[in-house]
């Protein structure tokens, strides 16, 4: 069970925290051994990143009544995703950053081919870490599948809003916030409807639609939020290079609005995930975590 009474702030480092375990055991040399990719590996999942996306997996679970321990191991699948995603996002082909999480890219540290490999690695690691959970049923375990490879793919999913970032094609607000919905909230939706699938392999629909409610309204928040950081943070805050989207002529919330209009979106995207999640139990710490990322500096 979640301690509820813990400010959101302290909340998610304790969870943080206790997520960084699990995935120090499920990425063990035990576990994938210790290749070169196996390094690279370790090197982008671990000791770094905010965990929201195992947060929303344990606080969805906790929602719909769920054990901690069955939902851990879709949490660390959903931080192996999400790693993915981030070391094949800042190589040369695409974003060409060389900063992550305050480290030299994984590309950087380890070279191109290592990089390409460890985020494929990742990723299918995601579903046998998804297919392995002991604690859940088949029939939820076949869900987490689906929902995660329909999440993370090119048809709606992570990879076809990166196909629209690397396009630079966006013409209106429309568009971008298209773009958003399958490159950032693709992955939150699929953290929080993981998290009702641990629990329980027939979630309550009001549940779940909350859930998608919740998702999309966060990952906008948190998409333009991130915009906006690119422009205005440092690298040192940060732990990733500024000025990346200029450089790389990105089409973000910044080419259609002002910085105060953005952060003024962010707000009213940020009162939507909060009325998502009102009124149901274990609810406030989403509503929490929504008013903080709002807010975030890194
Ligand atoms: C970065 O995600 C990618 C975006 C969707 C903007 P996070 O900001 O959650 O990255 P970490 O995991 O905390 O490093
Ligand atoms: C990428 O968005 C989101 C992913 C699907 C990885 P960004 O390119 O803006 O993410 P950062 O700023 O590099 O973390
Ligand atoms: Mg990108
Ligand atoms: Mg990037
Ligand atoms: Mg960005």
């Amino acid at each position: 069970m979640m301690e509820k009474n813990l400010p959101i702030r302290a909340l998610l480092s304790e969870r943080a925290a206790f997520v960084e375990r699990a995935l120090e055991e499920a990425l063990s040399p035990e576990n994938i051994g210790s290749s070169a990719t196996a390094d690279a590996m370790r090197y982008s999942v671990l000791g770094g990143g905010k965990r929201i996306r195992a947060f929303l997996v344990l606080a969805f679970a906790d929602l719909g009544g769920g054990r901690e321990d069955a939902a851990l191991p879709f949490a660390c699948a959903m931080e192996c995703l999400h790693a993915y995603s981030l070391i094949h996002d800042d190589l040369p082909a695409m974003d060409n950053d060389d900063l992550r999480r305050g480290k030299p890219s994984c590309h950087i540290a380890f070279g191109e081919s290592a990089a390409l490999l460890a985020g494929d690695a990742l990723l299918t690691y995601a579903f046998e870490l998804l297919a392995s959970d002991p604690s859940v049923s088949a029939k939820s375990v076949r869900e987490a599948v689906l929902i995660l490879s329909r999440e993370a793919g090119e048809f709606s999913g992570m990879v076809g809003g990166q196909t629209l970032d690397m396009a630079l094609s966006v013409d209106s607000l429309g568009e971008l916030q298209t773009l958003f919905l399958e490159k950032t909230c693709a992955l939150l939706k699929a953290s929080c409807l993981l998290g009702l699938y641990a629990a329980t392999d027939s979630p309550d629909p009001d549940l779940i639609d909350r859930a998608e409610r919740y998702a999309r309204a966060l990952g906008l928040a948190f998409q333009i939020r991130d915009d906006i950081l690119d422009a205005t943070s440092t690298a040192e805050a940060l732990g990733k290079p500024i000025g990346s989207d200029a450089r790389n002529d990105k089409k973000t919330a910044l080419r259609f609005m002002t910085v105060e209009e953005a952060q003024k979106r962010v707000e009213e995207l940020t009162a939507e995930a909060v009325d998502a999640v009102r009124g149901i139990e274990g609810g406030q710490i989403l509503a929490d975590l929504a008013v903080l990322l709002a807010e975030r500096k890194a």
